[in-house]
């Protein structure tokens, strides 16, 4: 299923008929679709949860790298968490190209997270890719997955001299924002993988004899049917958040055993969605073998306005430097934090991925107002993604950091 199926089957069930020349619109109606998970999310909450947490930082054994700040970085770090990679990276989506989109500004490229407490190790992607041999690296999520999974193939590729070597496995190109996506890389017999699932549950028909208005349900106890191919790999990164909103679910209804269920909540039924998560972790993974990581909620910036109503970051040169204004850590980080904290005895090499602080600091690293190529002139601004190089980079120094405690290796 790919996600203009899923857009259109939850939001908007005229889309169907929709031409394959207005895929460009379509695409535009879905960005919108993502910004507008900033108007549920963030704005219910007005306290400041981190500010408190920021200042008592007490040494623990394993490091911390979700509390730290930004420092600028000096010419002799410049490789610790430096650029890792240039935008000509072939892996990249044209829309998180800054320059080629006509940024010009780049001093958001010159900081690094700095950890309160310890350093992140330096990311070596030999030794990455060495690790991963004859192995399997999975994202699984939405757009902001995709964002995440091309910064790290920018920089595991820049161990390998040829990088034409690494290919696409069923010959589909990045832009076309497939469903799935896995490239290899042959010397290392390595694929790392891209999985768009949205929900991470099923999206699909209502049961036979549901009423007539019921076009679409989320399944919160069934499993997405692509797992399947999730089994047996040795890192899975999952991601989910920005489609669980009020918005994003107009027109479905949830849906649990086999039967639709009207008043049931949007959070709500998140939680029971990662309690379906975590059965399939704990019933098809092996707690030898694969490494799980859910990725926390990943910010958006927008100001003076929402997405929708002139909402804009293209004024942002510097991450803020004002408490004050940071959202508080978003909701759905409990719920995620919750379900895996149950799951530690049974499988414990599963960890919360929380990048959520780090990245509120980041409001000048989205692509803002340089959209790619195509983009109508008065679409809004791109607050919600990320310009790469940029702030994924430092979520996947952090993933490597957290498989080297856990001395990962395949085999
Ligand atoms: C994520 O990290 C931030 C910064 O350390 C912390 O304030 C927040 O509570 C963490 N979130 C969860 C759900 O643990
Ligand atoms: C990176 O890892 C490779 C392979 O493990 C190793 O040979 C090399 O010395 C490492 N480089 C640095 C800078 O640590
Ligand atoms: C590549 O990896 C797969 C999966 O681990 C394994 O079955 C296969 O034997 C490997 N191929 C080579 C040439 O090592
Ligand atoms: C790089 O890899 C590609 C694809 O495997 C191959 O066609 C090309 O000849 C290689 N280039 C060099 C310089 O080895
Ligand atoms: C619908 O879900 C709500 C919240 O979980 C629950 O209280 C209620 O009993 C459910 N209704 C039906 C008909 O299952
Ligand atoms: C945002 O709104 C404030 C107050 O209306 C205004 O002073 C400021 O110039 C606006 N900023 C931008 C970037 O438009």
């Amino acid at each position: 299923m790919d996600h203009h199926q899923v857009f259109s089957l939850c939001s908007f069930p005229y889309l169907f008929k929709i031409k394959k020349h207005l895929y460009v619109s379509l695409f535009f109606l879905l960005t919108l679709l993502i910004f507008s998970s900033f108007i549920v999310d963030v704005l219910p909450f007005l306290r400041f949860g981190w500010l408190s947490s920021f200042s008592s930082s007490t040494p623990t054994k394993e490091c911390d790298y979700s509390n730290g700040r930004w420092v600028r970085r000096t010419t002799s770090s410049s490789s610790v968490n430096g650029l890792l990679y240039g935008e000509e990276c072939r892996f990249l989506d044209s829309g998180f190209r800054w320059r080629k989109n006509g940024r010009k500004d780049s001093g958001y490229l010159q900081w690094r997270w700095q950890p309160h407490g310890c350093d992140l190790p330096r990311f070596n992607a030999s030794d990455f890719l060495e690790r991963s041999r004859n192995g399997r690296i999975v994202f699984v999520g939405d757009s902001i997955g995709r964002n995440q999974w091309e910064s790290l193939m920018c920089m595991l590729s820049q161990a390998i001299p040829n990088k034409s070597e690494i290919y696409e496995e069923n010959g589909n190109p990045i832009t076309k924002h497939k469903g799935f996506l896995s490239m290899r890389f042959p010397q290392q017999n390595l694929t790392v993988e891209y999985h768009r699932t949205p929900f991470l549950v099923v999206i699909g028909r209502p049961p036979d004899k549901s009423p007539k208005e019921i076009k679409t349900t989320v399944r919160v106890d069934e499993f997405n049917w692509q797992s399947k191919r999730w089994v047996g790999s040795d890192v899975l990164v999952f991601n989910t958040g920005h489609w669980w909103n009020e918005e994003k679910t107009v027109g479905c209804y949830f849906e649990e055993g086999r039967k639709v269920n009207k008043t049931m909540g949007v959070m709500e039924a998140f939680g029971k969605s990662l309690k379906t998560w975590k059965s399939w972790v704990l019933k098809r993974l092996d707690p030898h073998k694969s490494h799980v990581f859910f990725r926390s909620y990943s910010p958006v910036h927008y100001r003076n306005g929402t997405w929708n109503l002139g909402g804009l970051c293209d004024a942002e040169m510097e991450p803020e430097t004002d408490k004050r204004r940071m959202e508080p850590d978003a909701s759905h980080n409990e719920y995620i934090y919750k379900v895996i904290e149950e799951m530690r005895y049974r499988h414990s090499k599963v960890k919360f991925l929380n990048i959520t602080y780090l990245t509120e600091f980041r409001k000048d690293g989205h692509p803002s107002r340089y959209r790619e190529k195509g983009t109508p002139v008065d679409a809004p601004q791109d607050c919600s993604h990320w310009c790469l190089p940029g702030v994924p980079d430092t979520w996947n120094e952090i993933l490597y950091a957290q498989l080297l405690s856990m001395n990962y290796r395949t085999k």
